[in-house]
């Protein structure tokens, strides 16, 4: 608590240095998603299901993407029964990856999105080789094995399929408590960010932005951002995402990270992006 308290302090005193930016910014964040200690030898199939469900919508990030249309930058992964539409996937032609089954189909398009591209959905340029989604096994998003099986029992069963994925062994509680006990686990407030590298992937901008091309992913390559943009507009982009789209992009940036962000958070991305410049 301490830590936070001071963290709130350092922002407040950024706060009066960045007066222009201090009125749209909240001056604390803290409220972020907490992760909760789960205890695998109690959980049943319903708190499995629950718990992906509860992954899918925040700490996996996937809804950042996966919206009903016209607002998503994906497939409607939710409102659509993916254990009927993974027989249709698998019988493409176009399919050839390794899947034989909806787990395993939804695990591999979370672990290699590019083995199979939803025709319509590649990544700008790749003739639909390329997915624009990232591993989600792999930093910023990085769920371990026992959340992507929540996610797939989820998506099973919302639909009332039958769930085919295994619940965690009781076992697996060693190293999901290991892995709690490590900084910034559960249970602690996210730490704030330490430079603008780990800002970026704290807040999953790395989902959407190449950093070091010009490469569209969902949204536009940061490699030149500072040759493109001031301060001032990167700045704006960050706080502001609606107020200026980049063009012949879709308005998908999400708009609340000037209340999840430090003013401190915020300068060292602005500062770190302004100085790409390749
Ligand atoms: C940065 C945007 C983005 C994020 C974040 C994202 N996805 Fe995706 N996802 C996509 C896109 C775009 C596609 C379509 C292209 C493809 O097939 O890979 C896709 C495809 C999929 C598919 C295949 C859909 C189908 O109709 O066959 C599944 C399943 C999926 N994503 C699950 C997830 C899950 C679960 C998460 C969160 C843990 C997630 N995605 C996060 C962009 C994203
Ligand atoms: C869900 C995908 C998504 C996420 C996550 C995301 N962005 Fe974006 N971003 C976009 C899209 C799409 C655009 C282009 C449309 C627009 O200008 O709003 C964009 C535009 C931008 C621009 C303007 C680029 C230009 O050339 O005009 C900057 C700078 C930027 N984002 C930075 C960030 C930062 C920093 C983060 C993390 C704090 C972030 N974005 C997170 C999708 C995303």
């Amino acid at each position: 608590m301490s830590v936070l308290i001071k963290t709130v302090g350092f922002s407040l005193g950024l706060t009066l240095v960045f007066t222009g930016v201090a009125n749209m910014l909240p001056q604390v964040e803290g409220d972020a998603p907490v992760d909760v200690k789960v205890d695998l030898s109690a959980l049943t199939m319903d708190d499995f299901v629950a718990m992906g469900e509860d992954l899918f919508n925040n700490k996996g990030t996937c809804t950042l993407c996966h919206k009903p249309a016209p607002l998503g930058r994906a497939p409607d992964v939710q409102g659509t029964n993916m254990v009927a539409i993974t027989t249709e996937r698998l019988a493409d032609e176009r399919y050839q990856g390794k899947a034989t089954d909806a787990a395993s189909y939804i695990l591999e398009s979370m672990l290699e999105p590019s083995a199979y591209v939803v025709a319509g959905w590649g990544k700008k340029g790749s003739d639909d080789a390329e997915s624009p989604m990232p591993a989600v096994d792999k930093p910023p998003i990085q769920l371990s094995d026992i959340e992507v099986d929540a996610i797939i029992a989820y998506l099973q069963a919302k639909d009332g399929n039958e769930v085919t994925v295994a619940l965690p062994s009781p076992d697996a509680a060693a190293e999901v408590a290991k892995s709690d006990a490590a900084p910034g686990g559960a249970g602690a407030a996210p730490a704030p960010a330490a430079s603008g590298e780990e800002g970026l992937a704290k807040y999953t901008c790395t989902a959407c932005h190449a950093l070091d091309s010009d490469d569209t992913l969902v949204g536009p390559g940061l490699g030149s951002v500072g040759a493109r943009l001031s301060e001032g507009e990167i700045r704006q982009s960050i706080i502001d995402p609606n107020a200026v789209i980049a063009e012949g992009f879709p308005a998908a940036m999400p708009g609340d990270f000037a209340e999840k962000m430090t003013v401190r958070e915020l300068e060292m991305i602005v500062k770190l992006l302004a100085e790409k410049k390749q």
